[in-house]
């Protein structure tokens, strides 16, 4: 597997690819600008893309990622994750935040690379999306709330 990982102007950022981790494409629009883009590609073919927003001094937060369905379960999207966590380490940051409203696989996905539960924002995709939202037939309420802490920079 030869994958290239690499970070792209926001403008370029792959709208089909991060709507399928992120389904309102008003809100993707409204997190880009100021964001990081990172994509990950495969004979320069994009399968994965991830964006990243600051949050403050020393966070994060990873705002959406995806592999393309053709290229799931083949390492892209963990790696494409890894690339990240280790950047922002590099770049001295002192945790990485994620949300998700799929209790299921993506929970694992995350918790492999040390993220930790912090708490739930209830009723998060009620409150913050004009439509309701589902996935594998079940409606997304609330949003589970998740940090990566960098250890090495908690004083
Ligand atoms: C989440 C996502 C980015 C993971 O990318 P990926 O390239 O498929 O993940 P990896 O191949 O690195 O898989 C890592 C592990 O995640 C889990 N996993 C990934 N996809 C899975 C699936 N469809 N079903 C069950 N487990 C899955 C597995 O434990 C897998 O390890 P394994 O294959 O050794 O069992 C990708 O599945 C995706 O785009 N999903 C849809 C969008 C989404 O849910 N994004 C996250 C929003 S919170």
């Amino acid at each position: 597997m030869s994958l290239t990982i690499q970070e792209i102007p926001t403008k370029d950022a792959p709208m089909a690819l991060l709507l399928i981790a992120d389904p309102s494409e008003d809100k993707i629009r409204s997190y880009l600008p100021g964001s990081k883009c990172f994509v990950a590609s495969r004979e320069g073919v994009v399968v994965g893309a991830c964006v990243v927003q600051a949050l403050g001094v020393g966070a994060h937060e990873l705002m959406a990622i995806a592999v393309h369905p053709d290229h799931q379960r083949a390492g892209y999207g963990t790696a494409l994750l890894k690339h990240v966590i280790e950047l922002f380490r590099a770049s001295g940051a002192r945790r990485l935040e994620v949300g998700t409203g799929t209790f299921g696989y993506q929970l694992a996905f995350y918790q492999r690379q040390g993220f930790r539960v912090d708490h739930i924002d209830r009723d998060f995709f009620v409150l913050n999306y004009p439509e309701p939202i589902f996935e594998d037939g079940i409606q997304l309420f609330d949003m589970l709330r998740l940090t990566l802490r960098y250890p090495e920079q908690e004083a």
